[in-house]
Formats: structure tokens, C-alpha cells, sequence
């Protein structure tokens, strides 16, 4: 199949043909990160504009990484030094961006719907990197490449993702695309941040740690939002530990190949205890390099088919 989209701005959006599409084509750059000089020539002349409006360590470098390996040139606006601080609308800094001539937008916004909303209204390649409690679907298509790198397939696997699915766009992500290639997904966490309705994206779901890690071929446990805490979602920290950190005694009841992941950033000794983070079942870093691979596939397919620039300039139009 041939990749269609102007736009990635959520795994709900595709269809299992497009997640394998993203996923082989991800498989066949992962290489690229090995090699000595770790860069090809496949979008030079492109413009990547990054505008991350909420904090990211990982997924704004690791788009980085993947636009400059495909030699496309980048630029990274932040939070803190955009025109937004000043009163202007996300709506007028995009268009203003868009007017400089570039070829994709990059976004992460508290606000749900803020990458569709610009979507509709820019000509570039918009990608959500992340929007309020809604999607993160290159997060999501990572877990699952790392899922499937490990375990051969997705179809029939056992998932479990543990924490606060209420707030976590990373929990909706993987749902949407792990259901889509055939896996069976159980969701747990305390009752008051497991959304209602939620068994509607076909998903089980538990309060019972226990229950969520037996029989399981994966555990993808979340980070508790501490900056959520203040709507006392659960009555301390320490209590959710002990309900649902995991930690070694807890895992005793695992399989023994479970794979053990986490999107970070990571509350070590709150939600994952620092032994289960840094041991043997742990692929957490590995999601960590399979993020470029799978950045890098999505820049190819979204951008790779485009015009390419031209590489005189025009004779017309000279004053
Ligand atoms: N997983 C993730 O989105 O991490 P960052 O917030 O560091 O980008």
C-alpha cells in the first residue's frame, strides 16, 4: 500500500495497513542509527519546524534525530521564548511559521485537538508529538515496533497497561493500535483514573495489579502525572505504591519472558521500582532508539512523496 496522509495525528485515525506500512518502513531505517555516519540524503531540502509548547526530552530529540539523519533541516521553537508568552494565538504562530516555507510541523500542546485544529488550516505535514490527554501516536507506534522487535508478532499477545489511563494519551495511542493489529489489551489502575466508557475500545479492564500482570506478555506501565495530584485522584503517593508500583515481588507472579516498558520520564520508586526499570525484562531504553527509527519512517512517509524543492533559484520574479 501507499501512504495517502497529509498529516499523523492519531493511531484512531489508521488502519492496521497503515501502522504495518509505518512499522516496516521504521524496520528498514532502524539500520541507519548504526551505521558510523548515521545520515542519508532522503529529505534534504525539506524544512521540519518542531513547536513544542509543553516540556519533552524525548520525543522532541528524537524527532530531531530523525529529521537531521534524513538530512532535512530543523528548527526548534520553545515553550518558554514563542510569541504565545506574548498573547498571540497557537492558530497565528503556526500560520506565521507556515508563511516562512517549510515542509512539516511538529506539535505538543496541553490542549487536546490543538494539532487537528492546525491540520485543517496548514498546508505542511502537521504530526502530533503529544496533545493534552488525547494521542500520542509516534509513542504508541514505537511501543508496538518495540513489542514486535521482541516478540515477532502483535496479534494474540496479552498487553497490560498499568497507571493513570485517565490522563494519559500514551495509554489511548496504544490502545487504539494494539487493538487494530490483534492484541488483547488490559487496562488497570485506581478506579478513579480509569475513564468510564473506556471497555468501548474493546479493552478489560482491573483494578487488581495482580490480575492485570498474570498471563501477561507485556506490562507498559505509565507515569503517575504528580502534577495531577492535586485532584487527589488517589490519597498519597506512598498509597499508590504500595497498590500499584511494580516491583520485584509483584512480578513474581509474571511469565518469565514479560516485557517490562515504561514511556517516560519515569518516578523511579513510585510507579516502577528502580530494579524492574534497569533489569533484565526491561526495554525501556530500547523504546528510547526504536523512537527515531519509527520518527524517522513517519518524516519519510509523510514528507518523502512531496514536490521536491527546487534547486536553482527561479529566473522569474527577479526585481
Ligand atoms: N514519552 C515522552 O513523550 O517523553 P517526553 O515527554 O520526554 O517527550
Amino acid at each position: 500500500m501507499k501512504w495517502q496522509r497529509k498529516d499523523l495525528l492519531g493511531l484512531e485515525d489508521l488502519s492496521a495497513d497503515e501502522i504495518n506500512l509505518i512499522l516496516n518502513t521504521a524496520s528498514s531505517f532502524k539500520e541507519i542509527s548504526e551505521r558510523p555516519i548515521r545520515k542519508v540524503p532522503t529529505l534534504r531540502g525539506k524544512t521540519v519546524v518542531m513547536l513544542f509548547v509543553e516540556p519533552s526530552t524525548r520525543t522532541q530529540t528524537s524527532f530531531e534525530l530523525a529529521a537531521k539523519r534524513l538530512s532535512a533541516d530543523t528548527v526548534s521553537i520553545a515553550a518558554s521564548t514563542n510569541s504565545m508568552q506574548k498573547g498571540e494565538t497557537l492558530k497565528d504562530t503556526a500560520k506565521n511559521i507556515e508563511a516562512m516555507k517549510i515542509d512539516a510541523l511538529i506539535i505538543r500542546h496541553s490542549s487536546a485537538g490543538a494539532p487537528r485544529m492546525l491540520a485543517k488550516v496548514l498546508t505542511p505535514c502537521v504530526i502530533n508529538a503529544g496533545d493534552g490527554s488525547h494521542e500520542h501516536p509516534t509513542q504508541g507506534l514505537l511501543d508496538i515496533f518495540t513489542i514486535k522487535e521482541k516478540k515477532g508478532r502483535i496479534k494474540g499477545l496479552n498487553v497490560s497497561i498499568i497507571g493513570d489511563i485517565m490522563h494519559s494519551r500514551v495509554a489511548r495511542s496504544n490502545i487504539w493500535g494494539l487493538i487494530k493489529l490483534g492484541a488483547n489489551v488490559t487496562v488497570c489502575g485506581p478506579s478513579t483514573l480509569i475513564p468510564p466508557g473506556i471497555e468501548k475500545m474493546k479493552v478489560k479492564v482491573t483494578t487488581s495489579v495482580k490480575e492485570a500482570i498474570t498471563n501477561t506478555d507485556v506490562l507498559n506501565i505509565l507515569r503517575i502525572q504528580l502534577e495531577r495530584q492535586k485532584g487527589k485522584f488517589f490519597p498519597s503517593i506512598r498509597e499508590y505504591m504500595i497498590k500499584f508500583g511494580i516491583d520485584s515481588e509483584i512480578l513474581k507472579g509474571a511469565k518469565k519472558d514479560i516485557l517490562i516498558m515504561h514511556p517516560g520520564p519515569i518516578n523511579r520508586g513510585i510507579e516502577l521500582a528502580p530494579e524492574i526499570a534497569d533489569g533484565p525484562y526491561s526495554v525501556i531504553l530500547n523504546q528510547v532508539t526504536n523512537g527515531v527509527a519509527v520518527r524517522m519512517a513517519v518524516l519519510f512517509l509523510l514528507l518523502g512523496k512531496r514536490k521536491a524543492p527546487f534547486l536553482e533559484p527561479s529566473k522569474k520574479g527577479r526585481f
